[in-house]
């Protein structure tokens, strides 16, 4: 049994599946789609980091796949339909990410709350001049209103989060009400377009798919508030990008942090980044030592059972059991 895994991944993965008797490669640079199904003829499992495109072409030219096993919590890049029509299980890594991407959207909040990404340039710039006491104000954050939009188990821990440091009162828009968050930090349930008017923070944790693409645009920002922070650790493709920056330029709203962009990478020339109310990052969300382990841990599991013919234990498309 081995498995072809598409980027290094930390160690304590690779030792589970040699544990259990699982021969594994890890490409050595970024495979195209072709040269990747070409390579999985002589796999029988794939585990997937990074943005590998597993559509209908690549899993019904790998239809013998025992497994597809994704190094990350999202899997909007996998055609699920196709892969539970082949009867190929896919496996994801929820849970053990929460605190480190809600780490990064709260370091956004915070950063773009006080133009900390634009004041940093200024001194590699040589900008930094005297006090000036009107200069590159930020806005404080103390009770304002957290609106999250998709509270599953990331925008939980942001809610927790900024509950503890900033009092902040939290309204969530999500498919389904969550009680545990009603419960435990007294999140209010409201609709869409009441969490776009009551937000000061509008922290998005949903998941990309057709209903949710580009749900934040023109229209979205302008029944913002003007000093609304929009910030988004999910997916860039929740967002329209042109029509973020027309927001911000304009006044629609005071800032956006963005640990996810349309497309990624983001280009070095995207004019957000320049903007005094923005702060980017490279789509770190989950990349710290402990999170990143544990992900290890959880893909690897995932191979060992589907290669065993058992249960993935987080599977994503538990239909493929019947
Ligand atoms: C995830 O796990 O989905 C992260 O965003 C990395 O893609």
């Amino acid at each position: 049994m081995n498995v072809f895994i598409t980027k290094q991944v930390p160690q304590k993965g690779l030792d589970l599946l040699q544990e259990a008797g699982i021969a594994y490669t890890i490409a050595g640079n970024t495979l195209s789609q072709e040269a990747l199904i070409a390579e999985l003829k002589d796999y029988d499992a794939l585990l997937s980091a990074g943005f590998v495109k597993a559509d209908a072409t690549l899993l019904e030219a790998c239809r013998h796949l025992k497994v597809l096993s994704l190094f990350s919590v999202g899997y909007d890049n996998v055609d699920l339909a196709t892969a539970t029509s082949l009867g190929i299980p896919v496996g994801n890594t929820p849970g053990v990410l929460s605190r480190a991407t809600a780490d990064t959207a709260f370091l956004l909040m915070l950063a773009v709350s006080r133009k900390a990404f634009y004041n940093y340039h200024k001194i590699l710039d040589g900008k930094w001049q005297e006090f000036e006491p009107v200069a590159d104000l930020g806005i404080e954050l103390d009770g304002k209103t957290l609106g999250i939009f998709g509270l599953g188990k990331i925008g939980y821990e942001m809610a927790k989060k900024c509950r503890a440091a900033f009092d902040m009162p939290v309204i969530y828009h999500n498919r389904r009400q969550n009680p545990e968050a009603e419960k435990e930090l007294g999140a209010r349930y409201v609709s869409f377009e009441e969490l776009l008017a009551q937000s000061d923070v509008l922290s998005v944790h949903a998941n990309f798919s057709p209903q949710t693409k580009e749900l934040f645009n023109k229209d979205a920002f302008e029944k913002m508030k003007r000093n609304a922070i929009f910030v988004n650790t999910a997916r860039g493709g929740l967002h329209q990008e042109e029509d973020l920056k027309a927001a911000l330029e304009s006044g629609a709203i005071w800032g956006a942090g963005l640990d996810v962009t349309n497309p990624e990478p983001m280009s070095p020339a995207n004019p957000l980044l320049k903007m005094p109310n923005v702060c980017v990052l490279p789509h770190i969300g989950s990349a710290t030592v402990e999170t990143r382990d544990a992900m290890a841990v959880m893909a690897a599991k995932n191979v060992i059972a589907g290669l065993n013919g058992e249960r993935l234990p987080t599977i994503v498309n538990a239909e493929v059991y019947g």
